[in-house]
């Protein structure tokens, strides 16, 4: 399939694995690219831009098709040094970086001289509108009911992505609820120029995750997935649990006056409890309404080719069918 995506990445399929902390490793990020998507690798998964050069260099013995690092600019206390982590990327010969969290303005002249496509997450028309302003190649647009960060206008990718279409020049990918051939071709007709996948991903043989997480997002349905931090403007869709509880339990114990600090022990430091040790309760992470549409836990390149064998066959016989 050739969309402005496929074009501007270089790739053979118009999907492309987001960013995910102790997620995106090389491991997971090879066997998208490997595919024929593109995988990403998480930079601040790394500890030290030393490390993320490493992963670099890991990814590239894998594969030889492109792949990118995810960038992600969230509220810290000490901010990660950025300025090096990109340095490793540029000379790591990264050619794609997907940013999410603040817009990346400052970093853009960097970026850009060294011939780097620079694609946005973000969760609304007004900021896709600003990453296109200050000059990103394309951005992908993260509807509510995507794993992760929302954002804090809830709009679902029914009415986000048809409206990214009306107001964007720039391709764009539709973000959040996407599983499968039906998630793409919908995407491709409200106007999005392919697809990018997280939850989706996790599921997969080569996620570098321990099984037990993998069971959990097949086991989960539409239903299982809940919200937490929104009085602080930071809300994040999660997969109920144990550790979930306790953090909507502190919410509601207080209320308007909740800050960060009253629940960081359950946000904070919990992924390599999840994900490497199978500590499923250890606190919040991050998981997509479309764990409800997860049966299953192919290898990359098996589900790759089923959704674009589903896009086709629903293209040319669903959709055209229908014409006749
Ligand atoms: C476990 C997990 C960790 C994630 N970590 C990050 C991250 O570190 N940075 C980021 O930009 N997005 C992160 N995301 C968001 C994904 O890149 C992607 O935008 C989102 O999962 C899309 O929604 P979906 O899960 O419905 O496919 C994460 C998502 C999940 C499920």
């Amino acid at each position: 399939m050739k969309t402005r995506i496929t074009e501007l990445l270089g790739i053979r399929h118009p999907i492309m694995q987001g960013g995910m902390h102790h997620v995106g490793y090389a491991e997971l990020a090879s066997a998208v690219s490997n595919a024929g998507g593109l995988g990403i690798i998480t930079g601040l998964t790394q500890k030290t831009p030393e490390l993320l050069a490493k992963e670099i260099a890991r990814c590239r013995e894998m594969t030889d098709q492109p792949f990118g690092v995810n960038l992600t600019f969230l509220p810290a206390f000490t901010a990660p040094p950025y300025p090096e982590y990109i340095r490793a990327i540029i000379e790591g010969g990264v050619k794609v970086v997907e940013t999410a969290g603040r817009n990346p303005q400052a970093y853009m002249p960097a970026l850009k001289a060294a011939g780097i496509k620079v694609i946005h997450k973000c969760t609304s028309v007004r900021h896709a509108l600003k990453a296109e302003e200050i000059g990103c190649d394309a951005v992908s647009v993260d509807g509510f009911e995507c794993g992760g960060h929302p954002g804090e206008d809830d709009v679902p990718n029914f009415i986000l992505l048809p409206r990214a279409a009306e107001e964007l020049k720039i391709p764009f990918l539709a973000s959040g609820g996407m599983a499968d051939g039906r998630s793409l071709v919908a995407a491709l007709a409200m106007g999005a120029d392919g697809i990018n996948m997280g939850t989706r991903f996790i599921a997969t043989q080569e996620a570098p995750v321990h099984e037990k997480v993998k069971q959990a997002i097949v086991a989960a349905s539409e239903l299982d997935t809940t919200l937490i931090m929104r009085s602080i403007r930071n809300t994040e869709r999660v997969l109920m649990n144990e550790g979930v509880k306790r953090v909507q339990a502190i919410e509601r114990e207080k209320g308007a006056a909740l800050s960060i600090n009253d629940i960081m022990e359950h946000v904070a430091g919990v992924y390599p409890k999840v994900m490497n040790d199978g500590d499923l309760d250890a606190g919040a992470w991050s998981c997509g309404m479309v764990a409800g549409l997860i049966h299953d836990v192919p290898t990359c390149q098996d589900l790759i080719d089923r959704i674009m064998a589903q896009a086709d066959q629903l293209i040319r016989q669903r959709l055209g069918g229908m014409l006749a």
